[in-house]
């Protein structure tokens, strides 16, 4: 396995012009339960504040939460849109710094299983965003689902969080593998949530690399670490980010170290700077495999 940063233009690697690429991050984790909405909740508002348009999309389809945990409520969701109802602009909600965010429906069995394909109905809603934002930050499921994948692979860089129980680093390493060998996803950036110490975080990552080592096609960097906070956790049942209820925390700090990590990440090779490049990439993608397997 390599450490330093690859080149991932997976499109073409066409040199950029002057449109701006939208930065898409899909947070994700092998385990359940480590703090992905917390982060990419918290990663948003924190882009936001720094005067980022940002998009945070709620991805966990059918289980969707990210409206509940900021206290908003929204009373249309995704499955509105997908079912013709309305259409996305209506269903964006704001929170906290300007911050928009597409929310889920939760307990939604047709939304759970949606398909790569069945996102079609996504395309049309998302080019109408076209030009307005600069981040989007989604919020996925734990796991190797299908939509799960889809979004990894959709998205310019993953984020794999995970915590330094054993189950989760086994399945943080499992989920990587997982996404490099069926989805020829490369480079991963792993962030440590709930560590002690900021040594605790370096040593989780390095036992990750550990277990990775002989891979040779996974390029693994560090997102560094968010400690365990009390803090975190009150704002979670006061229905707040932490950075807005608590931005001296520990884990508001780290999130925000993290936000201006993110903002040197390198941008995709190919400006789309259209989110509807971005479901047609699930689309593209699943496709072929749909005819590659018939
Ligand atoms: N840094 C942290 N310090 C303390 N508690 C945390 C931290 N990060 C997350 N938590 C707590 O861990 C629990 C799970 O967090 P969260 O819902 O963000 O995880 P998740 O990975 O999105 O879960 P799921 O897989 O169910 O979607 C929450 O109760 C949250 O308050
Ligand atoms: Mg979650």
């Amino acid at each position: 396995m390599r450490l330093t940063e690859v080149k991932l233009g997976r499109t073409g690697g066409r040199s950029s012009n002057n449109r701006t690429a939208v930065r898409t991050i899909a947070v994700t984790s092998g385990k359940g339960g480590v703090g992905k909405t917390n982060i990419a909740m918290n990663l948003a508002v924190a882009l936001a504040k720094a005067g980022h348009r940002t998009l945070l999309l709620d991805a966990d389809l059918g289980m969707a939460n990210i409206d509940e945990l900021l206290g908003l409520n929204a009373s249309v969701n995704l499955l509105d849109v997908l079912e013709g109802n309305c259409r996305l602009e209506d269903i964006l909600i704001e929170g906290p710094e300007g911050l928009l965010i597409v929310p889920a429906a939760s307990g939604n069995q047709y939304l759970s299983e949606l398909g790569a394909l069945e996102c079609g109905g996504l395309v049309h809603a998302f080019s109408e965003l076209k030009g307005r934002i600069d981040s989007l930050i989604i919020d996925t499921a734990s796991g190797v689902s299908e939509s799960v994948t889809s979004f990894c692979r959709a998205s310019s860089q993953v984020l794999v969080v995970t915590d330094s129980e054993p189950a989760s680093i086994r399945d943080c390493v499992a989920q990587i593998r997982h996404l490099n060998k069926t989805n020829a996803i490369a480079h991963f950036h792993v962030l440590a949530n709930m560590v002690l110490t900021a040594r605790d975080g370096t040593e989780l990552f390095k036992r990750i690399l550990e277990l990775l080592g002989d891979d040779q096609d996974i390029v693994l960097s560090y997102a560094g670490f968010v400690p365990r906070d009390d803090l975190l956790r009150k704002a979670v049942s006061r229905r707040k980010a932490v950075i807005c209820a608590s931005p001296q925390s520990g884990s508001s700090v780290a999130i925000n170290n993290l936000a201006r990590r993110v903002l040197r990440w390198r941008r995709p090779d190919v400006p789309h700077g259209q989110l509807e490049f971005f479901v047609e990439r699930i689309l593209q993608q699943n496709h072929v495999e749909r005819e590659v397997l018939s």
